[in-house]
């Protein structure tokens, strides 16, 4: 086998995360799995390696963490996203039900109202932070109500959430200055995560009610709650954002959404496909395997960058076109495989009330200033875009 192709950037630096497609494609040009020695790790960056790892659960853990620094590690594994085979299965069955699309039918209307609002608001005042008064509020206020945490909790769940995709990486700046973060949640899940403190009817005091019956005990269903909070947030919201920037980018896909309503759920699937939100995330090799020109080693890491296969030309033919009606239904912006995202029915129901509430009132939406790229190890996002929108 030749040398392995070597990618020399650092994938965590401040200069890839504020320009990552640029990054991505020299990384495929040098091979569908590279090393990267600057974070001691393989990335699978080409479409066809990042769905086959995604797939072989048993050869690519998640139980031994996801995070490249095994100080996280310890804190995280057990979660779902954190865990394999039974014990996935098992904690997946509990939290999962409560957002699959049949329990979520009767949220839509709430959803819909809740997005109504949102769009008028932004209307209203025509000029907006597209972050803060726009993408943020619907998943801040349907989480936080869905989930039912106590005060404290709602108050910090996006610094918490935050805090948890800077440590992926886990050696840089960014991380160990969020390590409080991921530790708070930690000590707050421990202390407050009891029925009796979570609201009636809540999706957190579900778990507490699902878990006896599946031999999970109350401190391991407390850390569960996680599921809910540390995904699901920064994920959406930065779809939400893409999309505003997207359409005041290519304002004849804004018009085609508005002649054709039944290009909504479409469009925002491109957005997920062209913003991935979670660039990357890492799995342990449990042996020793040669796949796609390299030789990974048991006890080695694989970055599986779904950012980069999203852009992988031989399957998303001038990937970096914003086009509405693609077929976009082989992207990997929620995953694949037995840890694709359980979220992504709430957060479609979310998005997809936005951009029709949006295209009801909407005739454009342009760019009003400096957009500004929120510095996270694994979230793609803005955190800050200023928009114009004209009224219909
Ligand atoms: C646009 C929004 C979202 C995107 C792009 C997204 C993306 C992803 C991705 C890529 C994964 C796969 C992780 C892996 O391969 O290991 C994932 C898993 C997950 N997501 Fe999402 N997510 C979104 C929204 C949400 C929401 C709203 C929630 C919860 C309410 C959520 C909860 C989860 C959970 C719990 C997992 C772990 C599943 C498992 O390990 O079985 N996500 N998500």
């Amino acid at each position: 086998m030749s040398a392995s192709p070597v990618f020399e950037g650092d994938f965590f630096s401040d200069s890839v995360i504020a320009d990552p497609l640029a990054a991505y494609r020299q990384m495929r040009e040098t091979g569908p799995i590279v090393w990267l020695p600057e974070n001691n790790v393989w990335a699978a960056v080409a479409y066809q390696p990042c769905l086959e790892i995604l797939r072989k659960p048993k050869l690519f853990l998640s139980g031994r963490g996801l995070s490249l620094n095994d100080e996280v590690n310890n804190i995280l594994i057990g979660s779902t996203l954190h865990s394999d085979a039974d014990r996935h299965r098992r904690q997946r069955s509990i939290t999962a039900t409560a957002i699959m699309p049949d329990a979520l039918t009767s949220l839509a209307p709430a959803i819909e109202r809740a997005a109504d609002d949102v769009a008028e608001a932004v209307c209203s005042a025509g000029r907006f932070d597209a972050v803060a008064e726009f993408a943020s509020i619907l998943p801040l206020s349907i989480v936080v109500d869905l989930v039912g945490l106590p005060a404290h909790g709602k108050a910090r769940m996006l610094e918490w959430a935050a805090a948890t995709f800077n440590l992926f990486e886990g050696f840089n700046e960014r991380s160990r200055a969020s390590f409080q973060g991921l530790r708070e949640l930690r000590d707050f899940l421990n202390e407050f995560g009891k029925p009796e403190k979570m609201q009636h009817g809540g999706l957190a005091r579900r778990i507490f009610d699902e878990a006896p019956g599946k031999g999970v005990a109350p401190d391991e269903a407390a850390q569960m709650i996680r599921d809910y909070i540390a995904p699901s947030l920064d994920t959406t919201i930065s779809t939400a954002a893409f999309l505003a920037w997207h359409f005041s980018d290519a304002p004849d896909q804004w018009q085609l959404v508005r002649e054709d309503e039944s290009l909504v759920a479409n469009a925002v699937e491109e957005v997920v496909r062209l913003t991935t939100p979670i660039r990357a995330f890492s799995r342990y090799v449990a042996e020793d395997v040669e796949m796609h020109g390299v030789s990974m080693k048991q006890g080695q890491r694989v970055l599986v960058v779904y950012a980069s296969a999203n852009r992988d030309e031989t399957v998303f033919p001038d990937a970096d076109r914003f086009d509405v009606t693609r077929k976009t239904h082989r992207h990997l912006g929620f995953g694949q495989g037995p840890h694709m995202c359980m979220g992504m029915h709430l957060a479609r129901l979310e998005l997809h009330a936005l951009v029709r509430a949006m295209a009801e009132r909407v005739t454009s939406w342009h760019l009003d200033g400096v957009p500004q790229t929120a510095m996270n190890n694994t979230i793609r996002a803005f955190s800050y875009l200023p928009m114009r929108v004209e009224r219909a």
